[in-house]
Protein backbone atom coordinates (compact mmCIF):
# COMPACT_ATOMS: atom_id res chain seq x y z
CA UNK A 1 0.00 0.00 0.00
CA UNK A 2 1.07 3.63 -0.27
CA UNK A 3 4.40 4.18 0.90
CA UNK A 4 6.35 7.49 2.38
CA UNK A 5 9.69 8.73 2.65
CA UNK A 6 10.21 12.21 4.06
CA UNK A 7 13.96 13.77 4.28
CA UNK A 8 16.42 16.40 5.70
CA UNK A 9 19.91 16.92 5.60
CA UNK A 10 22.29 18.06 3.31
CA UNK A 11 22.03 16.00 0.23
CA UNK A 12 20.29 16.27 -2.75
CA UNK A 13 16.44 15.77 -1.61
CA UNK A 14 14.40 14.89 -4.70
CA UNK A 15 17.12 12.05 -5.83
CA UNK A 16 17.10 10.39 -2.23
CA UNK A 17 13.29 10.95 -2.40
CA UNK A 18 13.19 8.84 -5.50
CA UNK A 19 15.62 6.34 -4.60
CA UNK A 20 13.70 5.69 -0.75
CA UNK A 21 10.19 5.22 -3.27
CA UNK A 22 12.44 2.88 -5.49
CA UNK A 23 12.64 0.65 -2.25
CA UNK A 24 9.20 0.76 -1.33
CA UNK A 25 7.86 -0.24 -4.67
CA UNK A 26 7.51 -3.83 -3.56
CA UNK A 27 4.36 -2.33 -1.45
CA UNK A 28 2.65 -1.85 -4.59
CA UNK A 29 1.30 1.62 -5.92
CA UNK A 30 0.29 3.10 -9.18
CA UNK A 31 1.51 6.31 -9.00
CA UNK A 32 4.06 8.73 -7.00
CA UNK A 33 5.33 12.01 -6.53
CA UNK A 34 7.56 14.58 -4.04
CA UNK A 35 7.35 17.51 -2.77
CA UNK A 36 10.77 19.32 -2.09
CA UNK A 37 12.34 23.04 -1.21
CA UNK A 38 13.65 24.76 -4.13
CA UNK A 39 13.74 28.37 -5.13
CA UNK A 40 12.14 29.65 -1.47
CA UNK A 41 9.19 27.58 -2.02
CA UNK A 42 7.55 23.83 -2.23
CA UNK A 43 7.81 22.69 -5.50
CA UNK A 44 5.58 19.52 -6.09
CA UNK A 45 6.29 16.79 -8.81
CA UNK A 46 3.29 13.84 -9.52
CA UNK A 47 3.82 11.20 -11.85
CA UNK A 48 1.32 8.22 -12.91
CA UNK A 49 2.68 4.96 -13.40
CA UNK A 50 6.12 3.52 -11.99
CA UNK A 51 8.74 5.29 -10.49
CA UNK A 52 10.75 5.50 -13.23
CA UNK A 53 8.32 8.24 -14.80
CA UNK A 54 9.01 10.48 -11.40
CA UNK A 55 12.75 9.97 -11.45
CA UNK A 56 13.08 10.94 -15.38
CA UNK A 57 10.37 14.32 -14.41
CA UNK A 58 12.84 15.43 -11.01
CA UNK A 59 15.41 18.38 -11.60
CA UNK A 60 18.82 15.86 -12.09
CA UNK A 61 20.43 18.55 -9.80
CA UNK A 62 19.00 20.03 -7.07
CA UNK A 63 20.30 22.49 -3.78
CA UNK A 64 17.20 21.11 -1.73
CA UNK A 65 17.45 19.62 1.28
CA UNK A 66 13.68 18.82 2.35
CA UNK A 67 11.38 17.01 1.12
CA UNK A 68 8.54 13.86 1.75
CA UNK A 69 7.95 11.61 -1.18
CA UNK A 70 5.09 9.07 -1.72
CA UNK A 71 3.51 6.27 -3.59
CA UNK A 72 -0.01 6.00 -3.78
CA UNK A 73 -2.02 3.02 -3.71
CA UNK A 74 -5.29 3.95 -4.90
CA UNK A 75 -7.91 3.72 -2.38
CA UNK A 76 -10.16 6.56 -3.09
CA UNK A 77 -10.38 7.74 -6.83
CA UNK A 78 -8.56 6.37 -10.04
CA UNK A 79 -4.85 6.11 -10.23
CA UNK A 80 -3.95 9.38 -11.65
CA UNK A 81 -1.83 12.56 -11.59
CA UNK A 82 -4.36 14.99 -9.96
CA UNK A 83 -5.41 11.83 -6.85
CA UNK A 84 -1.75 11.09 -6.51
CA UNK A 85 0.44 12.50 -3.24
CA UNK A 86 1.40 15.12 -2.70
CA UNK A 87 -1.56 17.49 -2.13
CA UNK A 88 -1.47 21.19 -1.50
CA UNK A 89 -4.27 23.03 0.42
CA UNK A 90 -3.17 26.63 1.39
CA UNK A 91 0.64 26.93 3.32
CA UNK A 92 0.45 22.53 3.91
CA UNK A 93 1.58 19.96 2.15
CA UNK A 94 1.31 16.45 2.56
CA UNK A 95 1.61 12.50 1.94
CA UNK A 96 -0.84 10.17 3.34
CA UNK A 97 -0.99 6.18 3.73
CA UNK A 98 -4.00 5.24 5.16
CA UNK A 99 -7.97 5.83 5.41
CA UNK A 100 -9.35 8.57 6.16
CA UNK A 101 -13.25 7.57 7.37
CA UNK A 102 -14.80 10.40 8.05
CA UNK A 103 -13.67 12.66 4.95
CA UNK A 104 -17.03 13.31 3.04
CA UNK A 105 -18.17 14.83 6.97
CA UNK A 106 -15.24 16.85 7.03
CA UNK A 107 -15.22 17.79 3.11
CA UNK A 108 -18.73 19.74 4.04
CA UNK A 109 -17.41 21.42 7.02
CA UNK A 110 -14.21 22.69 4.90
CA UNK A 111 -16.75 24.25 2.48
CA UNK A 112 -14.17 27.00 1.46
CA UNK A 113 -11.66 24.84 0.33
CA UNK A 114 -11.53 23.94 -3.34
CA UNK A 115 -10.39 20.51 -4.10
CA UNK A 116 -9.11 19.48 -6.62
CA UNK A 117 -8.78 15.44 -6.15
CA UNK A 118 -10.93 12.46 -5.32
CA UNK A 119 -8.76 11.66 -2.09
CA UNK A 120 -9.83 11.58 1.48
CA UNK A 121 -6.10 12.90 1.93
CA UNK A 122 -6.58 16.20 0.23
CA UNK A 123 -9.37 16.50 2.79
CA UNK A 124 -7.19 15.94 5.55
CA UNK A 125 -4.69 18.36 4.01
CA UNK A 126 -7.17 21.07 3.96
CA UNK A 127 -8.17 20.76 7.93
CA UNK A 128 -4.38 20.58 9.03
CA UNK A 129 -4.63 23.87 6.92
CA UNK A 130 -7.98 25.28 8.82
CA UNK A 131 -6.25 24.76 11.98
CA UNK A 132 -2.93 25.79 11.06
CA UNK A 133 -4.43 29.29 10.57
CA UNK A 134 -6.63 29.31 14.02
CA UNK A 135 -3.92 27.83 15.59
CA UNK A 136 -0.43 29.24 14.22
CA UNK A 137 1.77 26.20 15.57
CA UNK A 138 2.37 23.13 13.69
CA UNK A 139 2.63 21.15 16.79
CA UNK A 140 -0.59 22.14 18.59
CA UNK A 141 -2.61 21.41 15.06
CA UNK A 142 -1.33 17.66 14.90
CA UNK A 143 -1.88 17.45 18.70
CA UNK A 144 -5.86 18.16 18.32
CA UNK A 145 -5.44 15.91 14.70
CA UNK A 146 -6.59 12.95 16.25
CA UNK A 147 -9.71 13.91 17.39
CA UNK A 148 -10.54 15.22 14.29
CA UNK A 149 -9.53 12.82 11.70
CA UNK A 150 -11.18 8.89 12.00
CA UNK A 151 -9.57 6.03 10.30
CA UNK A 152 -5.62 5.20 9.88
CA UNK A 153 -3.30 7.95 9.10
CA UNK A 154 0.68 8.42 8.42
CA UNK A 155 1.27 11.34 7.08
CA UNK A 156 3.91 13.57 6.07
CA UNK A 157 4.06 17.41 6.30
CA UNK A 158 5.66 20.45 5.07
CA UNK A 159 4.65 23.79 5.87
CA UNK A 160 4.98 26.53 3.57
CA UNK A 161 6.51 29.17 7.12
CA UNK A 162 8.59 26.38 8.04
CA UNK A 163 11.43 24.99 5.27
CA UNK A 164 13.29 22.93 6.52
CA UNK A 165 11.29 21.00 8.96
CA UNK A 166 8.93 17.74 8.22
CA UNK A 167 6.16 17.16 10.66
CA UNK A 168 4.58 13.46 10.43
CA UNK A 169 2.11 11.73 12.87
CA UNK A 170 1.00 7.88 12.53
CA UNK A 171 -2.63 6.27 13.70
CA UNK A 172 -2.82 2.54 12.82
CA UNK A 173 -0.40 3.35 9.73
CA UNK A 174 3.26 2.69 9.80
CA UNK A 175 5.77 5.16 10.23
CA UNK A 176 9.31 5.49 11.17
CA UNK A 177 12.56 7.98 12.09
CA UNK A 178 15.64 6.96 10.41
CA UNK A 179 18.37 8.53 11.97
CA UNK A 180 21.61 8.83 9.97
CA UNK A 181 24.60 11.06 10.42
CA UNK A 182 23.56 15.09 9.44
CA UNK A 183 20.26 13.51 8.11
CA UNK A 184 17.03 12.57 9.05
CA UNK A 185 14.31 10.16 7.05
CA UNK A 186 10.55 9.46 8.16
CA UNK A 187 9.45 6.36 5.81
CA UNK A 188 6.65 3.64 6.04
CA UNK A 189 9.08 0.97 5.59
CA UNK A 190 12.77 -0.79 6.63
CA UNK A 191 13.73 -1.12 2.52
CA UNK A 192 13.19 2.77 1.90
CA UNK A 193 15.99 3.92 3.97
CA UNK A 194 18.40 0.67 4.65
CA UNK A 195 20.97 1.97 2.05
CA UNK A 196 21.43 4.87 4.08
CA UNK A 197 21.13 4.37 8.02
CA UNK A 198 20.53 1.09 9.75
CA UNK A 199 19.53 3.29 13.05
CA UNK A 200 15.79 3.97 13.64
CA UNK A 201 12.97 4.87 15.71
CA UNK A 202 9.81 3.53 16.45
CA UNK A 203 7.14 5.95 16.81
CA UNK A 204 3.77 5.27 19.02
CA UNK A 205 0.46 6.24 17.51
CA UNK A 206 -0.20 10.07 17.87
CA UNK A 207 3.82 10.67 18.21
CA UNK A 208 3.61 14.12 17.00
CA UNK A 209 7.23 14.50 14.83
CA UNK A 210 9.10 17.05 13.88
CA UNK A 211 12.12 16.59 12.33
CA UNK A 212 15.37 18.80 11.52
CA UNK A 213 18.48 18.60 11.76
CA UNK A 214 17.45 17.51 15.04
CA UNK A 215 14.87 15.10 16.01
CA UNK A 216 11.80 16.06 18.16
CA UNK A 217 8.74 13.39 19.24
CA UNK A 218 6.39 14.79 21.49
CA UNK A 219 4.60 11.94 23.32
CA UNK A 220 1.28 12.99 25.26
CA UNK A 221 1.45 16.35 25.62
CA UNK A 222 5.41 16.05 26.38
CA UNK A 223 9.13 16.18 24.63
CA UNK A 224 10.69 12.34 24.60
CA UNK A 225 14.31 11.02 24.52
CA UNK A 226 13.46 9.11 22.06
CA UNK A 227 15.19 5.16 21.71
CA UNK A 228 17.29 4.77 18.73
CA UNK A 229 17.50 1.03 17.51
CA UNK A 230 19.63 -0.64 15.06
CA UNK A 231 17.80 -3.03 12.10
CA UNK A 232 20.15 -6.41 11.44
CA UNK A 233 18.68 -6.37 8.20
CA UNK A 234 21.37 -5.98 5.75
CA UNK A 235 21.48 -3.81 2.67
CA UNK A 236 21.61 -6.90 -0.32
CA UNK A 237 18.34 -7.63 1.11
CA UNK A 238 16.88 -5.09 -0.88
CA UNK A 239 18.64 -5.62 -3.82
CA UNK A 240 18.47 -8.35 -6.74
CA UNK A 241 22.04 -9.60 -6.42
CA UNK A 242 21.81 -11.05 -10.59
CA UNK A 243 18.49 -12.36 -10.00
CA UNK A 244 16.04 -11.78 -12.61
CA UNK A 245 13.00 -11.24 -9.40
CA UNK A 246 13.13 -10.60 -5.75
CA UNK A 247 10.77 -13.93 -5.82
CA UNK A 248 13.40 -15.90 -7.37
CA UNK A 249 16.18 -14.79 -5.25
CA UNK A 250 13.69 -15.21 -2.22
CA UNK A 251 13.13 -18.82 -3.13
CA UNK A 252 16.87 -19.21 -3.07
CA UNK A 253 17.31 -17.78 0.49
CA UNK A 254 14.92 -20.03 1.89
CA UNK A 255 17.57 -22.47 2.99
CA UNK A 256 19.56 -19.70 5.03
CA UNK A 257 16.15 -18.39 6.22
CA UNK A 258 14.81 -22.09 7.70
CA UNK A 259 18.11 -22.58 9.26
CA UNK A 260 18.32 -18.61 10.79
CA UNK A 261 14.71 -19.77 11.95
CA UNK A 262 15.57 -22.96 13.67
CA UNK A 263 18.21 -22.10 15.31
CA UNK A 264 16.41 -18.57 16.79
CA UNK A 265 13.54 -20.61 18.11
CA UNK A 266 14.33 -20.03 21.88
CA UNK A 267 12.02 -22.19 23.89
CA UNK A 268 12.12 -20.03 26.99
CA UNK A 269 10.00 -16.93 25.77
CA UNK A 270 6.86 -18.57 25.05
CA UNK A 271 3.85 -19.21 26.57
CA UNK A 272 3.19 -22.41 28.07
CA UNK A 273 1.47 -24.10 25.18
CA UNK A 274 -0.20 -26.42 27.60
CA UNK A 275 -1.97 -24.56 29.76
CA UNK A 276 -4.17 -23.39 27.19
CA UNK A 277 -7.13 -25.09 26.07
CA UNK A 278 -7.73 -23.52 23.38
CA UNK A 279 -5.91 -21.84 20.62
CA UNK A 280 -7.76 -19.66 17.93
CA UNK A 281 -5.01 -18.90 15.26
CA UNK A 282 -6.06 -15.46 12.50
CA UNK A 283 -3.98 -14.40 9.74
CA UNK A 284 -4.94 -13.41 6.09
CA UNK A 285 -3.52 -14.99 2.91
CA UNK A 286 -0.29 -16.94 2.67
CA UNK A 287 -0.04 -16.21 6.11
CA UNK A 288 -3.68 -18.23 6.60
CA UNK A 289 -2.05 -20.96 4.46
CA UNK A 290 0.92 -20.97 7.30
CA UNK A 291 -1.48 -21.37 9.85
CA UNK A 292 -3.73 -24.08 8.29
CA UNK A 293 -0.36 -25.85 8.13
CA UNK A 294 0.23 -25.07 12.04
CA UNK A 295 -3.62 -26.11 12.97
CA UNK A 296 -3.33 -29.57 11.31
CA UNK A 297 0.06 -30.58 13.43
CA UNK A 298 -1.06 -29.13 16.67
CA UNK A 299 -3.89 -31.21 16.37
CA UNK A 300 -2.13 -33.87 15.47
CA UNK A 301 0.73 -34.09 17.42
CA UNK A 302 -1.11 -32.38 21.03
CA UNK A 303 -4.62 -32.07 22.14
CA UNK A 304 -5.41 -28.88 22.59
CA UNK A 305 -8.51 -27.76 20.60
CA UNK A 306 -7.36 -25.22 17.58
CA UNK A 307 -9.26 -23.40 15.22
CA UNK A 308 -8.23 -20.82 12.82
CA UNK A 309 -9.58 -17.59 10.70
CA UNK A 310 -9.43 -15.45 8.28
CA UNK A 311 -8.54 -11.96 9.72
CA UNK A 312 -11.06 -9.90 7.70
CA UNK A 313 -13.92 -12.07 8.82
CA UNK A 314 -12.18 -12.83 12.32
CA UNK A 315 -12.81 -9.28 13.44
CA UNK A 316 -16.65 -9.22 12.86
CA UNK A 317 -17.67 -12.59 13.97
CA UNK A 318 -19.15 -13.35 17.62
CA UNK A 319 -16.12 -14.35 20.05
CA UNK A 320 -16.49 -17.09 22.33
CA UNK A 321 -13.59 -16.72 24.31
CA UNK A 322 -12.40 -17.80 28.35
CA UNK A 323 -9.62 -16.97 29.91
CA UNK A 324 -8.00 -19.81 28.50
CA UNK A 325 -7.75 -18.97 24.73
CA UNK A 326 -4.14 -18.08 23.04
CA UNK A 327 -4.69 -16.25 20.15
CA UNK A 328 -1.93 -16.59 17.55
CA UNK A 329 -1.64 -13.96 15.09
CA UNK A 330 0.49 -14.87 11.82
CA UNK A 331 1.73 -11.44 9.78
CA UNK A 332 4.67 -11.21 7.53
CA UNK A 333 4.32 -7.03 7.55
CA UNK A 334 3.08 -7.12 11.20
CA UNK A 335 1.01 -4.36 9.44
CA UNK A 336 -2.16 -5.98 8.12
CA UNK A 337 -5.00 -4.12 9.20
CA UNK A 338 -7.34 -6.96 9.99
CA UNK A 339 -4.88 -8.89 11.72
CA UNK A 340 -3.78 -5.74 13.33
CA UNK A 341 -7.31 -5.67 15.03
CA UNK A 342 -7.58 -9.16 15.69
CA UNK A 343 -4.96 -8.58 18.36
CA UNK A 344 -6.62 -5.00 19.65
CA UNK A 345 -9.86 -7.74 19.73
CA UNK A 346 -8.06 -10.43 22.17
CA UNK A 347 -6.73 -7.85 24.41
CA UNK A 348 -9.88 -5.82 24.87
CA UNK A 349 -11.53 -9.33 25.95
CA UNK A 350 -7.87 -9.51 28.16
CA UNK A 351 -7.09 -12.73 26.09
CA UNK A 352 -3.10 -13.79 25.46
CA UNK A 353 -2.08 -13.12 21.63
CA UNK A 354 1.13 -14.92 20.69
CA UNK A 355 2.32 -12.70 17.10
CA UNK A 356 4.37 -14.54 14.49
CA UNK A 357 5.83 -11.64 12.66
CA UNK A 358 8.84 -10.75 9.84
CA UNK A 359 9.20 -7.39 10.56
CA UNK A 360 10.75 -5.67 13.60
CA UNK A 361 9.02 -3.51 15.64
CA UNK A 362 6.02 -3.45 13.49
CA UNK A 363 2.15 -2.92 14.92
CA UNK A 364 1.47 -6.29 15.68
CA UNK A 365 5.37 -7.02 17.01
CA UNK A 366 4.82 -4.58 19.38
CA UNK A 367 1.32 -5.15 20.46
CA UNK A 368 1.47 -8.96 20.97
CA UNK A 369 1.89 -10.44 24.45
CA UNK A 370 4.69 -12.79 22.94
CA UNK A 371 6.32 -12.89 20.22
CA UNK A 372 7.80 -14.97 17.73
CA UNK A 373 9.82 -13.08 15.17
CA UNK A 374 10.25 -15.16 11.86
CA UNK A 375 14.09 -14.50 10.33
CA UNK A 376 13.00 -14.68 6.57
CA UNK A 377 14.51 -11.16 6.56
CA UNK A 378 13.79 -8.24 4.17
CA UNK A 379 10.69 -9.67 1.84
CA UNK A 380 9.78 -7.42 -1.18
CA UNK A 381 8.52 -9.60 -3.88
CA UNK A 382 4.73 -9.10 -3.48
CA UNK A 383 3.98 -13.08 -3.40
CA UNK A 384 5.20 -13.71 -0.44
CA UNK A 385 8.09 -16.75 -0.37
CA UNK A 386 10.73 -17.02 2.65
CA UNK A 387 8.50 -15.79 5.12
CA UNK A 388 5.31 -18.25 4.28
CA UNK A 389 8.69 -20.73 4.82
CA UNK A 390 9.88 -19.54 8.01
CA UNK A 391 5.91 -19.62 9.07
CA UNK A 392 5.47 -23.13 8.62
CA UNK A 393 8.92 -23.55 9.88
CA UNK A 394 7.55 -22.03 13.53
CA UNK A 395 4.23 -24.19 13.18
CA UNK A 396 6.35 -27.52 13.11
CA UNK A 397 9.04 -26.18 15.61
CA UNK A 398 6.03 -25.08 18.14
CA UNK A 399 4.02 -28.69 17.34
CA UNK A 400 7.18 -30.00 18.53
CA UNK A 401 7.58 -28.07 21.52
CA UNK A 402 4.59 -28.85 22.92
CA UNK A 403 4.52 -32.48 21.99
CA UNK A 404 7.82 -32.94 23.25
CA UNK A 405 9.36 -34.41 20.29
CA UNK A 406 13.21 -34.64 19.33
CA UNK A 407 15.17 -31.68 18.02
CA UNK A 408 14.89 -31.19 14.00
CA UNK A 409 17.65 -32.75 11.60
CA UNK A 410 17.78 -28.97 10.67
CA UNK A 411 21.45 -30.27 8.27
CA UNK A 412 19.56 -32.79 6.14
CA UNK A 413 16.34 -30.79 5.92
CA UNK A 414 18.22 -28.04 4.77
CA UNK A 415 19.79 -29.97 2.34
CA UNK A 416 16.64 -31.35 1.45
CA UNK A 417 14.95 -28.17 0.53
CA UNK A 418 18.33 -27.09 -1.53
CA UNK A 419 17.84 -30.05 -4.12
CA UNK A 420 14.41 -29.36 -4.56
CA UNK A 421 15.38 -25.61 -5.00
CA UNK A 422 17.67 -27.07 -7.99
CA UNK A 423 15.40 -28.70 -9.56
CA UNK A 424 14.49 -25.80 -11.61
CA UNK A 425 14.40 -28.24 -14.82
CA UNK A 426 11.55 -29.77 -14.20
CA UNK A 427 9.30 -26.94 -13.03
CA UNK A 428 10.13 -25.04 -16.23
CA UNK A 429 8.69 -28.09 -17.72
CA UNK A 430 5.74 -27.77 -15.48
CA UNK A 431 5.30 -24.54 -16.11
CA UNK A 432 5.78 -24.71 -20.07
CA UNK A 433 2.33 -27.29 -20.24
CA UNK A 434 -0.11 -24.84 -17.76
CA UNK A 435 1.33 -21.48 -19.23
CA UNK A 436 -1.44 -21.17 -21.68
CA UNK A 437 -4.20 -22.41 -19.91
CA UNK A 438 -6.42 -20.32 -17.79
CA UNK A 439 -8.18 -22.36 -15.71
CA UNK A 440 -6.16 -24.59 -13.01
CA UNK A 441 -7.01 -27.47 -9.90
CA UNK A 442 -4.88 -28.00 -7.06
CA UNK A 443 -6.24 -31.31 -5.17
CA UNK A 444 -5.12 -32.74 -2.05
CA UNK A 445 -6.15 -33.90 1.39
CA UNK A 446 -5.94 -32.46 4.58
CA UNK A 447 -2.22 -30.98 4.75
CA UNK A 448 -1.65 -31.29 0.99
CA UNK A 449 -4.73 -29.39 0.25
CA UNK A 450 -3.96 -27.01 2.66
CA UNK A 451 -0.80 -26.89 0.53
CA UNK A 452 -2.58 -26.65 -2.57
CA UNK A 453 -4.35 -23.72 -1.15
CA UNK A 454 -0.82 -21.74 -0.99
CA UNK A 455 0.37 -23.10 -4.53
CA UNK A 456 -2.94 -22.06 -6.30
CA UNK A 457 -2.67 -18.02 -4.57
CA UNK A 458 0.64 -18.40 -5.75
CA UNK A 459 -0.15 -19.25 -9.39
CA UNK A 460 -3.45 -16.80 -9.36
CA UNK A 461 -1.21 -13.70 -7.90
CA UNK A 462 1.35 -13.52 -10.12
CA UNK A 463 0.47 -15.53 -13.60
CA UNK A 464 -3.42 -14.40 -13.41
CA UNK A 465 -4.00 -17.91 -14.43
CA UNK A 466 -7.54 -18.38 -12.34
CA UNK A 467 -6.82 -21.52 -9.91
CA UNK A 468 -8.89 -23.39 -7.08
CA UNK A 469 -7.39 -25.56 -4.66
CA UNK A 470 -10.05 -28.03 -3.48
CA UNK A 471 -9.98 -30.94 -0.65
CA UNK A 472 -9.60 -34.24 -3.45
CA UNK A 473 -12.66 -36.20 -1.84
CA UNK A 474 -14.85 -32.71 -2.24
CA UNK A 475 -14.75 -32.61 -6.19
CA UNK A 476 -17.89 -34.63 -6.97
CA UNK A 477 -19.58 -32.66 -5.05
CA UNK A 478 -19.70 -30.09 -7.83
CA UNK A 479 -16.36 -28.89 -9.35
CA UNK A 480 -15.80 -32.02 -11.51
CA UNK A 481 -18.21 -30.88 -13.24
CA UNK A 482 -15.57 -28.33 -14.53
CA UNK A 483 -13.56 -31.78 -15.59
CA UNK A 484 -13.11 -31.52 -19.62
CA UNK A 485 -9.94 -33.35 -21.96
CA UNK A 486 -7.01 -31.44 -21.05
CA UNK A 487 -8.29 -29.17 -17.80
CA UNK A 488 -4.85 -28.96 -15.81
CA UNK A 489 -4.70 -30.29 -11.77
CA UNK A 490 -1.74 -30.53 -9.85
CA UNK A 491 -2.15 -33.26 -6.91
CA UNK A 492 -0.44 -33.66 -3.75
CA UNK A 493 0.18 -36.53 -2.58
CA UNK A 494 2.35 -36.08 0.52
CA UNK A 495 0.34 -37.72 3.29
CA UNK A 496 0.47 -41.28 3.73
CA UNK A 497 -2.17 -41.95 5.78
CA UNK A 498 -4.27 -41.09 3.23
CA UNK A 499 -2.36 -41.18 -0.52
CA UNK A 500 -4.48 -43.72 -1.23
CA UNK A 501 -7.42 -42.27 -1.39
CA UNK A 502 -5.98 -39.07 -2.92
CA UNK A 503 -4.78 -41.20 -5.56
CA UNK A 504 -8.61 -42.57 -6.47
CA UNK A 505 -9.71 -39.20 -6.41
CA UNK A 506 -6.77 -38.27 -9.13
CA UNK A 507 -7.91 -41.38 -11.25
CA UNK A 508 -11.67 -39.70 -10.82
CA UNK A 509 -10.42 -36.47 -12.94
CA UNK A 510 -7.61 -38.46 -14.97
CA UNK A 511 -10.75 -40.79 -16.54
CA UNK A 512 -13.03 -37.68 -17.30
CA UNK A 513 -9.88 -36.31 -19.03
CA UNK A 514 -7.54 -34.46 -16.98
CA UNK A 515 -4.40 -33.40 -17.45
CA UNK A 516 -2.80 -34.47 -14.35
CA UNK A 517 0.52 -33.35 -12.74
CA UNK A 518 1.23 -35.04 -9.44
CA UNK A 519 3.65 -33.84 -6.97
CA UNK A 520 3.84 -36.55 -4.90
CA UNK A 521 6.55 -37.89 -1.87
CA UNK A 522 8.91 -40.19 -3.93
CA UNK A 523 8.41 -43.71 -1.55
CA UNK A 524 4.63 -42.62 -2.10
CA UNK A 525 5.42 -42.73 -5.85
CA UNK A 526 3.97 -46.03 -7.76
CA UNK A 527 4.23 -45.66 -11.81
CA UNK A 528 0.74 -45.95 -13.08
CA UNK A 529 -1.57 -44.58 -16.16
CA UNK A 530 -2.93 -42.03 -13.28
CA UNK A 531 -1.14 -39.05 -14.11
CA UNK A 532 0.96 -37.17 -17.05
CA UNK A 533 4.03 -35.56 -15.29
CA UNK A 534 5.27 -36.28 -12.14
CA UNK A 535 7.33 -34.63 -9.22
CA UNK A 536 9.15 -36.32 -7.00
CA UNK A 537 9.24 -34.63 -3.46
CA UNK A 538 11.97 -35.85 -1.53
CA UNK A 539 10.83 -37.51 1.85
CA UNK A 540 11.31 -35.52 5.43
CA UNK A 541 9.57 -35.82 8.90
CA UNK A 542 6.13 -35.64 8.58
CA UNK A 543 6.49 -32.16 10.55
CA UNK A 544 8.56 -31.11 8.43
CA UNK A 545 7.19 -32.06 5.23
CA UNK A 546 5.17 -29.11 4.18
CA UNK A 547 8.41 -27.62 3.62
CA UNK A 548 9.90 -29.73 0.47
CA UNK A 549 6.20 -29.79 -1.05
CA UNK A 550 5.48 -25.99 -1.22
CA UNK A 551 8.40 -25.08 -2.67
CA UNK A 552 7.77 -26.92 -6.42
CA UNK A 553 4.86 -24.73 -6.45
CA UNK A 554 6.57 -21.56 -5.66
CA UNK A 555 8.96 -22.24 -8.23
CA UNK A 556 6.22 -23.59 -11.07
CA UNK A 557 4.18 -20.37 -10.24
CA UNK A 558 7.02 -18.53 -10.64
CA UNK A 559 8.12 -20.09 -14.27
CA UNK A 560 4.57 -19.66 -15.39
CA UNK A 561 4.06 -16.35 -14.76
CA UNK A 562 7.53 -15.41 -16.14
CA UNK A 563 6.48 -17.52 -19.28
CA UNK A 564 3.22 -15.03 -19.18
CA UNK A 565 5.42 -11.89 -18.78
CA UNK A 566 4.06 -11.25 -16.39
CA UNK A 567 5.59 -8.39 -13.57
CA UNK A 568 6.32 -10.92 -11.36
CA UNK A 569 7.39 -9.12 -8.19
CA UNK A 570 4.69 -6.27 -8.69
CA UNK A 571 1.30 -8.34 -9.96
CA UNK A 572 -1.04 -5.62 -10.88
CA UNK A 573 -3.45 -4.64 -7.89
CA UNK A 574 -1.47 -6.19 -5.24
CA UNK A 575 0.01 -4.05 -2.38
CA UNK A 576 2.73 -6.13 -0.29
CA UNK A 577 1.21 -5.39 3.23
CA UNK A 578 -2.61 -4.55 3.25
CA UNK A 579 -2.98 -1.74 5.62
CA UNK A 580 -6.63 -0.72 5.23
CA UNK A 581 -9.54 -2.81 5.47
C1 LIG B 1 0.92 -13.66 -0.34
O1 LIG B 1 1.74 -13.96 -1.39
C2 LIG B 1 0.21 -12.40 -0.39
N1 LIG B 1 0.93 -11.36 -0.94
C3 LIG B 1 -0.74 -12.08 0.74
O2 LIG B 1 -1.71 -13.07 0.71
C4 LIG B 1 -0.20 -11.93 2.18
O3 LIG B 1 0.25 -13.17 2.65
C5 LIG B 1 -1.32 -11.36 3.07
O4 LIG B 1 -1.70 -10.11 2.59
C6 LIG B 1 -0.94 -11.27 4.51
O5 LIG B 1 0.09 -10.35 4.71
P1 LIG B 1 0.91 -10.30 6.06
O6 LIG B 1 1.57 -11.62 6.20
O7 LIG B 1 1.89 -9.19 5.86
O8 LIG B 1 -0.06 -10.05 7.17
Amino acid sequence: MCGIVGYVGSKNAPTILVDGLSHLEYRGYDSAGIVFYENNKFNIIKTEGRISNLRDAIPFESPSKVGVGHTRWATHGVPNQVNSHPHKQGKITLVHNGIIENYTGLKKELGNYTFNSETDSEVACALIDKLYNELGNMEEVLEKVPSMLKGSYALGIVVDDEPNKIYAIRHKSPLIIGVGDNENFIASDVPAILNKTKRYILLDDFDVVILSDEIKIKRNGNFIEPIIKEFDWEVDQTSLNGFDHYMLKEIYEQPDVVRRTIESFDTNEFPEFTSYEKIEIVACGSAYHAGLIGLHLIENYTNIEVSIHVASEYRYKKHNFNRKTLVIIISQSGETADSLETVRIAKENNIDTLGIVNVYGSSIARDVKYLIYSKAGCEISVATTKAYLSQITIMGLIASKIAKLDKVDSEHLIKTIVSVIEKREIYDNIANSIYTKEHLFFIGRGIDYYLGLEGSLKLKEISYIHSEAYPAGELKHGTISLVTPGTPFIAIVTDESIAEKTISNIKEVKARGARVILLIREDLFEKGDYYDEVILIPRLDDIYQPLATVIPLQLIAYETAKKRNCDIDKPRNLAKSVTVE
